[in-house]
């Protein structure tokens, strides 16, 4: 077992990652790289903007302290040391994502009244529901949540909104595309590590599943949240007019593409069903690698 797991050293952490793809960044951008103007003087666009972060620094928090608090669980030491800069990665995490709310006008002293205002019960709900599986010291259903479930969910997201954001905020774009090969090499280690585990603990299947599909549950209901409520299509209506205002004809500008799709003209509920149905894919494929099957929650 700790063969595999010998390529997750601290060493080669520091290579990849610090000394690697984030070398010359700033918060995960490049240094003096801004927001756009036409997010920063709207006041709408901007409190869009602020929500959205919110729930990443909301999801990044909860890795945070499960990444951590799994290190002390780890029934061995290359788990450990994975963890470990699992945990300094998601605290990178929140740190960038605390950091572009910062950037979007909210103040350092408001940033926790912010994030509890804004973060969406249902991710608030999946966030618990992993958490309550790391304090009950329960390493197995800790990691699977975590580095199948919460990390399959953020992966892709984050590469759905690297994609929607490389066109019109490429600041945004590298600080997602940093994170997301963070979320690559996270998503690895749970594969790695749980599949010898699930073997060697079969009475822990069924628990496991019912956690997979709770998590699961929230998280597509967190998704109907954002994509049903309307406000998709009044930015969209938005930015399209403020570009307007400037000259500049939105059909006219390269679309954004993200799995053949086209994410500047999809319908909402388009969108939400490339969404749901990507990471339901990538759970499907790594839970059947390590053994589980794939539970189907109701559909919210
Ligand atoms: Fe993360
Ligand atoms: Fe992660």
């Amino acid at each position: 077992m700790t063969d595999f797991l010998s390529g997750y050293s601290i060493q080669r952490w520091l290579e990849s990652c610090p000394q690697g793809y984030l070398q010359g960044t700033e918060y995960g951008h490049a240094p003096g790289e801004k927001e756009p103007e036409l997010v920063l003087e709207d006041e709408w666009l901007r409190e869009r903007a602020i929500s959205l972060t919110v729930q990443l620094v909301a999801g990044e928090r909860c890795a945070l302290a499960a990444s951590s608090g799994l290190v002390n669980c780890a029934p061995d030491h290359a788990s450990k040391t994975f963890l470990a800069t699992q945990s300094l990665d998601e605290a990178r995490h929140v740190e960038i994502f605390s950091q572009r709310l910062f950037d979007l006008g909210v103040k350092k002293g408001e940033l926790d009244d912010v994030v509890r205002r804004e973060a969406n019960p249902n991710l608030v709900r999946f966030a618990e529901t992993l958490l309550e599986k790391v304090d009950k010291r329960d390493f197995v259903a800790g990691v699977v949540g975590q580095n199948i479930v919460l990390e399959g969910m953020a992966f892709t997201v984050f590469e759905m909104l690297h994609a929607g954001m490389q066109l019109g905020n490429p600041k945004f774009a590298r600080t997602l595309s940093g994170t997301i090969a963070d979320e690559r090499r996270h998503v690895g280690f749970g594969e790695n590590r749980i599949g010898s585990l699930i073997r060697e603990h079969p009475e822990k299947k069924s628990e496991v599943e019912k956690l997979q599909k709770e998590m699961t549950y929230y998280m597509l209901a967190t998704f109907a949240d954002r994509f049903r409520d309307g406000s998709l299509a009044a930015e969209r209506d938005r930015v399209r007019a403020k570009l307007g205002t400037v000259g500049i004809d939105a059909s006219q500008l390269p679309t954004p593409e993200w799995h053949g799709v086209n994410l500047a003209d999809a319908s909402p509920q388009d969108l939400e069903n490339l969404l749901a149905d990507s990471v339901l894919k990538e759970f499907k494929l790594r839970l059947g690698r390590v053994g589980i099957e794939y539970q189907t929650p109701v559909r919210p």
